[in-house]
């Protein structure tokens, strides 16, 4: 059994803590039909999650209002996340077969439970990829990725020291709740979970305050990115290209991304300033550091992490993660510490789970390196201030949209996106639902003969 499923059922010895205030492992309304599943007995398409590896598109029943701050919502958008790769390949702990995934979605409100007041049938709205109470210690800061209230995972307890929020389609470590990758959502929460789309901002470009503007928003303001800073981005994926705009916007002189594909060159292709790194073209023992040296003297002023632990470039990390002697590579970070200049920033966005080997910890310490973890993004504290940017035009998310595509065929998506076939970034994922294309935004893309 892989290590992603026993944890969960050590959870489930263990239990979980009394802190949450919202049904947990509710991850697919089939697994209490009874309790969860729509009276009509309507099914919808979903994308489950069936082991490590494999995500197959399945017939579940809708699901229904179950508490009463909940909102079912047709899905009309949803998309692939970089996160969603730690789930597919078992990296992220605590998933069971059948777990919806799927934590960016927009919809059209169908129908709420008694005390959802501020809503109305038919609201096209967006979900933040947090699910938060509104009301605790953390959300009255609007510090909503941390909501006390939403998760009772235990290991995650154990592990952190303290808990994340629950999440939409992101395992049973973070609470368990069936994701927006399906014709249907149960959003709870619903009151405090969901942004009013003005009619001038289309779902093509309204679903991405979910998650990819809001958290590349917080990193480059959570790392701290001022006027004239040289900025180096690890990792050219949807994250790392809006960090690279959004830098520009709060001052950056310059920004350098680093990563190895074509994605590089279709960041250039949109933002032309940006000054590409392509570290599989380095000379033979020229390291990405060296290689930032001598682009910036002394090294950029900030770094961005906008990859991930569970990517290893050597042989040695590739071992230690294989052998569950470390659960994240600390090459990247590394790279990023070394490479800033003396009392730099370096932030950590891209998802890192457990424990890691051979960290750089003498540079940081001795050079006043300043490591930040970004945190799950806080949504909430920045999706109504950017939801303006969208719409005065400062924001473009359709500039890293590549296509579009049908939720009949989200699996194979998952694939494409995987191994960045097909010239695939951010997609947009129809449903039943959707509206036709919004003028200039891509047309379907099919896979399926
Ligand atoms: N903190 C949060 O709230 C939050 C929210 C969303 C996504 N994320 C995380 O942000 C990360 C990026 O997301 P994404 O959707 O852009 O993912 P993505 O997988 O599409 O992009 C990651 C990019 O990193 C590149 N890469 C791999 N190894 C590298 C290396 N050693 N050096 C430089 N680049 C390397 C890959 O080629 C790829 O282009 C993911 O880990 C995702 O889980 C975090
Ligand atoms: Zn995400
Ligand atoms: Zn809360």
């Amino acid at each position: 059994m892989a290590l992603s499923q026993a944890a969960a059922l050590v959870e489930k010895v263990i239990g979980h803590g009394n802190n949450a205030t919202t049904e947990q492992d509710l991850t697919n309304p089939a697994r209490d039909r009874a309790k969860y599943a729509d009276p009509s007995g309507e099914t919808m398409k979903a994308l489950v999650w069936m082991g490590k590896n494999d995500v197959q598109i399945h017939d579940v029943p809708k699901p229904r209002v179950v508490e009463p701050r909940d909102v079912i919502l047709k899905v009309t958008g949803s998309t692939v996340c970089g996160s969603d790769l730690h789930l597919l390949h078992g990296s992220v702990v605590q998933m069971e077969k059948g777990d919806i995934l799927g934590h960016e979605f927009c919809g059209i409100v169908e129908s709420m439970g008694s005390s959802v007041t501020n809503l109305q049938k038919g609201d096209r709205v967006v979900a933040s990829f947090q699910i938060a109470c509104g009301e605790c210690y953390y959300c009255q800061k609007k510090q909503s990725s941390q909501c006390e209230k939403t998760n009772s995972n235990t290991m995650e307890q154990g592990m952190y020291g303290g808990r994340t929020a629950g999440m939409f389609g992101y395992s049973h470590f973070t609470g368990g709740f069936a994701g927006g990758q399906a014709e249907y959502v149960r959003v709870p929460y619903g009151d405090v979970n969901l942004l009013k789309l003005p009619s001038s901002v289309p779902d093509e470009k309204g679903l991405y305050l979910s998650d990819v503007l809001a958290t590349s928003w917080n990193c480059v303001v959570d790392t701290g990115v001022e006027k004239d800073d040289v900025v180096a981005i690890w990792g050219a994926g949807p994250i790392g290209q809006m960090c690279a705009d959004f830098a520009f916007m709060n001052g950056a002189s310059r920004v350098i991304m680093i990563d190895s594909n074509w994605r590089l060159d279709f960041v250039k292709s949109k933002t032309p300033k940006v000054e590409l790194l392509d570290y599989t073209a380095l000379p033979r023992g020229t390291s990405v550091t060296a290689k930032l040296k001598e682009m910036v003297p002394r090294g950029p002023d900030v770094a961005l992490e906008c990859v991930a632990g569970e990517y290893a470039k050597g042989w040695a990390h590739y071992f230690e993660l294989m052998l569950g002697m470390e659960t994240d590579t600390s090459e990247i970070v590394n790279e990023m510490i070394t490479s800033v200049k003396n009392f730099g920033r370096c932030g950590i966005t891209g998802v890192y789970v457990g424990f890691t080997n051979h960290f750089n910890i003498g540079s940081l310490m001795e050079r006043g390196v300043r490591l930040i973890g970004n945190g799950q993004a806080p949504v909430h504290m920045y999706w109504e201030k950017l939801c303006k940017m969208i719409e005065s035009g400062e924001i473009d998310p359709l500039k890293m949209v590549s296509h579009r595509v049908d939720i009949s065929e989200l699996d194979e998506v998952y694939y494409k996106f995987e191994k960045k076939e097909d010239g695939m970034q951010k997609v947009f994922v129809q449903t039943r639902f959707s509206a036709p294309p919004a003028p200039g935004t891509p047309a379907l893309t099919t896979y399926k003969t």
